[in-house]
């Protein structure tokens, strides 16, 4: 018999009644070191007070009321994105594959209304991933992902990750846009280099294409910058968000320039939750923690020692893992051993890790780690290293 809840997740069995920072807790009591933060989402850790007050605070006045109305919590957040980033214009969304289906349109759109309705193309990479809605499986293009789901829509180009060269030869007429995530989370914490990122904006500038970054996964402050492409000192075209960017609360963004966003008139988008008022109280709460230099300094700092650690505890247990990748608090670590059965015996440890492909754990942990749960997080690694070598020995 089906289960109630529609099989599509392979669970662990694990059930946390409370969070708190970067911790999470069972109903028996068992603390867990969560460094996955429900895959990137909870950037202030669990039950923030400032998170808390805002949702709570706004849960008391108003919830919802649809953008058939004003909503001073959604213009706030947007004017803060605007302040912070090379956006002139902010649409809000539930998630990021929302994010995702604008992003698309709104490239289309944009060359539509500027006489070039040929253009409709979008150039994606392989490994990449920007959700399961129809157009971010075709966008991703992985059979995992795709089949069994046909016919598939059209008007993506997947390329090899990491092929400039490739990326000049598909420019045809049709295309509109290039859509990559500049740091790739899913497929296994594989950063593009800045020089890439620095090539695709030139390349998107000769061509007159658009510029799509997915920074779901590496924005609002992941990477150290607030959002990861300033690091390569570029700047998008039309940009995607999500997950930290509601601590935990489901929310979403499209950011983008004037010029890209220029279709975008009345009518052509819209959604019923959307931006709605709790999401946006949290999400103003989050962008006045996350785009705080200051804070952003101790998110490089943390990020530098873990990594540090990170790399030692990789030479220390050489038959588990390869190697660590990855930027700031989005790390990963290449193993030897099967990815798997690391962060399940992460499990048996009390310390949550996330699989990704390519062999890899992530590790995203709250921004606000301390350097007490960085030390606990090495201790807890260091014995899932020694409990994987054993079963390895044994097998
Ligand atoms: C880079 C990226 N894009 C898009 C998505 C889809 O976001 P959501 O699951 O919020 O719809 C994800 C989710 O993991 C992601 O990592």
């Amino acid at each position: 018999m089906i289960p109630s809840v529609l099989p599509t997740y392979n669970r662990a069995p694990l059930e946390f009644v409370k969070g708190e920072g970067a911790w999470l807790t069972e109903a028996d009591g068992r603390r867990f070191l969560d460094l996955g933060a429900g895959i990137a989402v909870n950037a202030l850790g669990h039950a923030h007070p400032a998170l808390v007050m805002a949702l709570t605070g706004q849960a008391q006045n108003l919830w919802h009321v649809s953008n058939l109305y004003q909503i001073p919590q959604q213009q706030a957040l947007a004017d803060k994105l605007v302040d912070n980033t090379f956006a002139d214009t902010v649409f809000f969304t539930n998630s990021g594959t929302e994010a995702c289906e604008l992003a698309v349109k709104m490239a289309r759109k944009h060359f539509h209304d500027k006489d070039q309705p040929e253009k409709v193309e979008i150039i994606t990479f392989d490994g990449s991933f920007h959700g399961r809605s129809s157009a971010g499986i075709a966008a991703a293009g992985s059979e995992k992902m795709t089949k069994g789901f046909g016919p598939l829509l059209p008007g993506f180009v997947l390329l090899t990750f990491g092929d400039l060269d490739g990326v000049t030869n598909a420019i045809t007429d049709k295309t509109a846009a290039i859509l990559i995530e500049p740091v790739q989370g899913e497929g296994g914490i594989r950063p593009v280099p800045d020089a890439e990122m620095k090539a695709l904006r030139r390349i998107c500038d000769e061509n007159e294409l658009l510029l799509i970054l997915d920074e779901v996964q590496c924005g609002v402050g992941r990477t150290g910058k607030l959002f990861a492409h300033e690091w390569a000192g570029i700047t998008p075209d039309i940009m995607m968000v999500a997950k930290g960017i509601g601590g935990g609360f489901p929310l979403g963004a499209v950011l983008a320039t004037e010029e890209a966003a220029s279709g975008m008139t009345a009518g052509t988008h819209g959604s019923t939750y959307g931006g709605n008022p709790l999401g946006c109280a949290v999400g103003c709460a989050v962008i006045d923690h996350v785009a705080d230099t200051e804070f952003l300094a101790e998110v490089n700092r943390k990020a530098g020692l873990l990594r540090q650690k990170l790399e030692g505890l990789a030479a220390e247990h050489p038959e588990v893992f390869d190697q660590v990748r990855g930027t700031g608090l989005m790390l990963g670590i290449k193993c030897k051993a099967t990815n798997i059965d690391v962060v399940n015996a992460g499990y048996d440890n009390q310390v949550i890790t996330v699989p990704a492909a390519d062999n890899v754990i992530r590790l995203l942990p709250p921004l606000t780690l301390t350097e007490d749960d960085i030390a606990e997080a090495l201790t807890r690694l260091d014995k899932v290293a020694v409990q994987v070598e054993a079963s390895l020995a044994s097998a």
